[in-house]
């Protein structure tokens, strides 16, 4: 679909390159599809466990191409770009992300939709909207001001200023900056390490994180029927079972 972006399987992780470095990795149209069509894998096969998204040389992505956003502005809900941040933030797999160097634009804010996310310690970050002359994208304006105030989000949204990978753990963007020849590395061994878990349990627990119910009793009570239903799930009595038997459990037939 789009020559940019590279696919490939290891294990039950899916792994999604965005390999345009004469560009910086800047996503066109088709690339956003390309992406999308990724997470429609990953949804519907079931050995397909996780995500792992990742760059290539210096540029993880410097987020949408400029080009396009003259020659072919989005349009509604079914625009590329709409459809690709729809995927992202709905996708009830888990994501990693290994950031390898740039990551402007959406490629900071399509980390805020991932669950894992590693980069490497020369990785940048920016929100340029406002110096472009727009508004933040992808929920980043309700997101970014919950995590970490509304006077650390200004900082990032309104001055839009680089960042680099220490100052965006700090702040919660990522999980933890890594060496960078460490970095596809690790990102893998925690997709690797996902995909051996529960599959179920894994989407259950990654849906209870990402919840609309933001009152403490409520949640309470949405876990504990999700809870109590799991106890006598197959993958729990595989579980179990294991732990009794002393073995390592085996999620391999569960989808
Ligand atoms: N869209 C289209 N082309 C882009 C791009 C983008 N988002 N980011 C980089 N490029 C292109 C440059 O135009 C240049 O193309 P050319 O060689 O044909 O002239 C090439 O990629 C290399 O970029 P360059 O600016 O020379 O590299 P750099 O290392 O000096 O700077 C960036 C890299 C990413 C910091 C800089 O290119 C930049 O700020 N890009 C725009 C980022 C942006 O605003 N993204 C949109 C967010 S909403």
């Amino acid at each position: 679909m789009s020559e940019f972006i590279k696919i490939e399987q290891q294990d039950g992780v899916l792994v999604v390159r965005i390999d345009r470095p004469s560009k910086k990795n800047a996503l066109t149209l088709d690339m956003y599809d390309a992406i999308t069509a990724a997470f429609e894998r990953l949804s519907v096969e079931s050995e397909l466990r996780v995500m792992l998204l990742t760059g290539v040389e210096d540029s993880f992505t410097s987020g949408n191409d400029i080009m396009d956003f003259i020659q072919n502005p989005p349009t509604g809900e079914n625009s590329p770009v709409m459809k690709f941040l729809e995927a992202i933030s709905t996708a009830e797999k888990p994501i990693v992300v290994a950031v390898n160097g740039l990551a402007i634009g959406v490629g900071t804010t399509m980390l805020l939709h991932s669950d894992l996310v590693y980069a490497g310690k020369k990785a940048t970050f920016q929100l340029p909207f406002v110096n472009l002359a727009l508004v933040p994208e992808a929920a980043s304006s309700l997101i970014l001001p919950k995590m970490m105030g509304h006077q650390k989000a200004a900082e990032l949204l309104l001055l839009g200023d680089k960042f680099d990978a220490e100052k965006a753990e700090s702040l919660g963007v990522i999980t933890r900056t890594v060496a960078d020849d460490e970095l596809f590395d690790v990102a893998m061994a925690a997709a690797k390490n996902l995909a051996a878990k529960a599959p179920e349990a894994l989407r259950l627990a990654k849906g209870l994180m990402k919840s609309k119910t933001d009152n403490i009793e409520e949640r309470m009570q949405e876990e504990g029927v999700i809870f109590q239903k799991r106890l006598t799930s197959p993958e729990a009595l595989e579980a179990m079972t294991a732990f009794m038997e002393r073995r390592k459990p085996d999620f391999s037939k569960f989808d």
